[in-house]
């Protein structure tokens, strides 16, 4: 009877699938809060005058009793004027909404938007999803890593750039892509990519979009479908309609 149990067992571990057939890829955070000189929960954190008035803007938008919806936004303005999100900015965001410190960090350890690390001036994300990766993002992230002289999770001396590799970032018809803070810029080649770098290095401001001549996401070589004039407006109903 035994025999039969473990040889019935072993044809089951034997034909059931993996329910997971993909590596685990870790993230550029740590997804636990280790105090260190420049983040411990002992650096004041206080929002500017103006970005105050933003904070009450802001919850102004949610009713009473559910001022909590503010949450990602109040994060966002305190990474906006931090350039990153400390742990303080995290415990300010709590006290304003009258939420336990946890609920707060449930949220910024859950999105990768939020940087809960010295992050540079300009944030390169490289995206390395399948479109991104088939049209030649492993070389726009070399030609990162090369030009700033770092790799990826890493900020440069100066505290200038940082580069992470992201998942999609819904730019996949300009692949390849980067952003850089709240631009993107697409549709690059290395030359491209290297340009962008160095213009942000010499402090201008490079030209956010498609480097590939699209003015958008538009075919490269005209239109190839809906060429036809459009029909007018009830077009197809029955006359009698
Ligand atoms: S795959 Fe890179 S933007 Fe979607």
């Amino acid at each position: 009877m035994l025999s039969r149990y473990s040889k019935l067992t072993n044809l089951l571990i034997n034909n059931i699938r993996s329910i997971s057939s993909t590596s685990a890829k870790c993230s550029d955070n740590l997804f636990v809060h280790r105090d260190s000189p420049e983040d411990n929960p002992n650096i004041p954190f206080e929002f500017t005058p103006e970005n105050q008035k933003r904070v009450k803007a802001i919850l102004n938008i949610y009713p009473e009793g559910h001022k909590r919806g503010a949450m990602i936004p109040l994060l966002d303005l305190a990474q906006r004027q931090y350039g990153w999100l400390p742990i303080s900015a995290m415990h300010k965001v709590a006290e304003i909404l009258g939420l336990p410190n946890m609920r707060v960090y449930e949220v910024a350890t859950f999105y990768t938007m939020f940087m809960r690390k010295p992050t540079g001036k300009y944030h390169i994300q490289v995206c390395t999803t399948t479109p991104c990766w088939l049209m030649g993002s492993d070389d726009i992230l070399n030609a990162c890593k090369k030009n700033l002289g770092i790799g990826v999770g890493e900020t440069t001396s100066d505290k200038k750039f940082t580069i992470s590799e992201v998942e999609c970032l819904g730019a996949c018809v300009n692949a390849p892509m980067i952003a850089v803070n709240d631009d993107y810029y697409e549709d690059l080649s290395v030359n491209d990519t290297e340009e962008i770098l160095n213009d942000l290095k010499s402090g201008k401001t490079p030209r956010p979009g498609p480097r590939n001549g699209r003015y958008a996401s538009e075919p490269q070589k005209g239109l190839t479908s809906l060429t036809e004039e459009p029909t007018e407006a009830g077009f197809g109903l029955q006359a009698g309609l």
